[in-house]
């Protein structure tokens, strides 16, 4: 059986991965990490086959989803190249920077290749909401679009466009989560008990998107349709913008994309 790699299962390969073994059955897979506990723990805990050989697994693999972080990636695409020499085999890329045409020349694929799919999946991926993102102009295997729906929602863009997509869509969670602490900490401040306060928070927080991604409201009138005239809402709108809550945010996905812009290979 032609299988599917996992080359690297961390937090977010590992969200793929657990996304992907809800579409195809654990013998379908072969994983490798670098640690040993890694390993004996994704064996136990999935069932999978973890291979100690990076080479061997993309041998054994039509398509391999390369995991690893992107300034290690360059030995481990050192490594797997000798198995894109003959067959059709597809890798597919979740790594940050990473253009299709770099990792081609790694491989020692031709120029244009559309055996790499760059794609940029998002954490969420984890419980089948996340937001993947993939690269314009790439064959990419039934198999693969199989598994990236099942991890949540898709969007093709250009590849120009992926650096600054990718972080809008990667880094969004953990942006998210620090708003949802703050929120739950300002409840806990004034009474609530903390799980009562991080649940209102990430319901709050998930029914917005909801709306906002249906398009019911734009999100300056959704923010306008609670804010009521000298209500308490607009009293809370005033002191984010004291405290240059848009700024920073925008600086923040800036800074990330500036970050994300010296990764580009
Ligand atoms: N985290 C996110 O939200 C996010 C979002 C979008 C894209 N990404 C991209 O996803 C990639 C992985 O990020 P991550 O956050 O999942 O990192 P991570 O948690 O550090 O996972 C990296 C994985 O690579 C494995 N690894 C390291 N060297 C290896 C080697 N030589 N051979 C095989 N496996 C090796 C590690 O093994 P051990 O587990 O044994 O250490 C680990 O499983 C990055 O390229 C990143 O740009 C991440």
């Amino acid at each position: 059986m032609k299988k599917i790699a996992f080359i690297g299962a961390g937090n977010m390969g590992g969200a793929v991965l657990r996304s992907a073994l809800n579409v195809f059955p654990a013998e379908q897979f072969i994983v490798t990490v670098k640690t040993q506990t890694h390993a004996d723990s994704l064996r136990a805990e999935l069932g999978v086959e973890v291979s100690s050989s990076n080479l061997s697994a993309a041998e054994r693999s039509e398509i391999i989803f390369l995991c690893v972080k992107p300034q290690y990636s360059e030995p481990v695409l050192a490594e797997i190249a000798p198995a894109f020499k003959e067959g059709d085999k597809t890798l597919v890329s979740i790594m940050a920077g990473k253009s299709t045409e770099w990792i081609a020349c790694q491989l020692g694929l031709p120029e244009g290749s559309r055996r790499i799919v760059r794609t940029m999946p998002n954490l969420p991926a984890l419980i089948g909401r996340g937001m993947t993102l993939i690269a314009d102009g790439s064959d990419v295997p039934e198999k693969v679009t199989d598994i990236l729906a099942r991890c949540g929602a898709v969007e093709y863009i250009a590849e120009s466009l992926f650096d600054i997509g990718g972080v809008v869509a990667g880094c969004t969670p953990a942006w998210t989560a620090m708003f949802a602490e703050s929120l739950a900490d300002a409840g806990v401040a004034a009474g609530l008990s903390r799980a009562v306060a991080v649940k209102l928070a990430a319901s709050a927080i998930a029914g917005t998107a909801e709306m906002i991604a249906s398009g019911v409201y734009s999100t300056g009138a959704l923010k306008d349709a609670v804010c009521s005239p000298g209500g308490t809402t607009i009293r809370g709108v005033a002191e984010l913008e004291r405290g240059g809550f848009r700024a920073a945010a925008i600086n923040a996905v800036l800074a990330a994309y500036d970050k994300h812009s010296s990764l580009r290979g």
